[in-house]
């Protein structure tokens, strides 16, 4: 049975891989998070209880606890994830982002660094480190063109030049020292358990509380959504076959603008939880600020993992928002821990005695 690190899996896209790692392979699942406000255990659900995986609440910054995990598990790879996340965080506090996504991302490549290079040639030639990247690090497109794995760097906010300068250390460190490395960078994703401060959360439950929906700019902003489970299938797919070295883009070729997004939320909820005073929630839209250097467009060319791997995502965007319309609607509890700050308590309650 492999084992198999991956940071940042209390997050959204980390939770969605760790569910579908536990429920499709035999492989031991060592989940490092450090549990900042977007680590939420309860988004593990059944995957969490598993006996195979385990959960070390450890920053990723420490690099004396890291050496002390892959001396004690002797894992056969990583899939990074750990990350400061939000664009508008970003712009309001960079601080956190510049630690977490690079110091973090230095250290964690230190301290796999030293381990692999421990290994006996099998081990060291079989060993992965997949460092889960963005399609924000090649900065915003106009009004036609598609970001490929050769288009050059651009990264215009702080969160998106913090992951940009992660890449560079992950190429480097293969570069310079052999470590097998794989980057992936993916665009918007959306679906289940992601923390309400993303657009599409953030949408669906001011709708539900009837606050208003505000939308930066005039709404016309291009993003290209992808549904989570078809990133995590990605993932899997490019951490067993992609060859070393190698860059792979991932994106659903669904390009909307913000508008279209909330204008898609709004119709679903008339339809799946109409508003009792029979209001349409399009009426809650509301113009606001725009976010300062706002990226203007992305949109990602899929080809080459299409090529070299057979992936195409499973999901349309219609499938998939409106499955996570319908999961948001259906999992009130979830949603209410989020909301009051219970969530924070569930490690306390759960995993006290399994911490490793
Ligand atoms: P998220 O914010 O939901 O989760 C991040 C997780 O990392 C949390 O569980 C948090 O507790 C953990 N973490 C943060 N700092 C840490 C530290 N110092 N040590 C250990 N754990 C730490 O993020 P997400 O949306 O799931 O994104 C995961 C990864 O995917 C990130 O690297 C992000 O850049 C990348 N990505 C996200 C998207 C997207 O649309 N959400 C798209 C492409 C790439
Ligand atoms: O492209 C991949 C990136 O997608 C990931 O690397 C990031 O981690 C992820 O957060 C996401 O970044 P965005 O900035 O594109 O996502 P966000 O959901 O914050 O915003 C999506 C779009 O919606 C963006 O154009 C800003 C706009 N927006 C967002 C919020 C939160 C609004 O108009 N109103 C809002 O309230």
């Amino acid at each position: 049975m492999k084992t198999v690190f991956i940071t940042g899996g209390a997050g959204f896209i980390g939770s969605a891989l760790i569910r579908l790692l536990i429920a499709e392979t035999n492989w031991r699942i060592v989940n490092i998070d450090k549990l900042t406000y977007a680590g939420n255990l309860e988004s593990l659900a059944d995957a969490g209880s598993n006996p195979r995986h385990i959960f070390s609440h450890t920053d990723i910054c420490d690099r004396a606890a890291m050496d002390a995990l892959f001396a004690a598990h002797q894992p056969c790879g990583i899939i990074h994830l750990a990350a400061e996340s939000h664009v508008d965080r970003s712009i309001h506090g960079p601080g956190d982002f510049i630690q977490t996504n690079i110091t973090g991302t230095y250290t964690l490549l230190e301290a796999a660094r030293a381990y692999w290079s421990g290994l006996a040639e099998p081990e060291r030639r079989a060993f992965r480190f997949h460092h889960v990247s963005t399609d924000e690090v090649f900065g915003s497109l106009g009004a036609t063109g598609l970001f490929t794995e050769t288009t050059a760097y651009d990264p215009r906010s702080p969160y998106s030049s913090s992951k940009a300068s992660s890449d560079h250390l992950v190429r480097a460190w293969q570069h310079t020292y052999g470590l097998p490395t794989l980057i992936t960078n993916c665009s918007n994703n959306y679906g289940p358990y992601q923390f309400p401060e993303k657009l599409v959360p953030l949408m669906i439950l001011n709708a539900l509380a009837g606050k208003p929906l505000p939308i930066y700019g005039k709404g016309d902003n291009i993003r290209d959504w992808l549904y989570v489970d078809d990133h995590t299938r990605a993932l899997q797919l490019v951490f067993e076959h992609g060859q070393p070295g190698d860059t792979y883009c991932i994106g659903g070729r669904n390009e909307m603008t913000n508008m279209q997004v909330v204008d898609t939320l709004c119709s679903l909820l008339d339809r799946l939880h109409p508003g009792s005073n029979g209001q349409a929630y399009a009426t809650l839209k509301t113009f606001v600020a725009d976010r300062p250097g706002h990226d203007r467009r992305y949109a990602i060319d899929a080809n080459k993992i299409a090529a070299d791997l057979g992936w195409k995502p499973q999901e349309t965007f219609e499938s998939g928002i409106e499955k996570t319309v319908a999961w948001y609607l259906g999992n009130t509890e979830w949603i209410t821990h989020v909301q009051s700050g219970e969530y924070r308590n569930w490690i306390d309650r759960n995993y006290a005695k399994r911490q490793s």
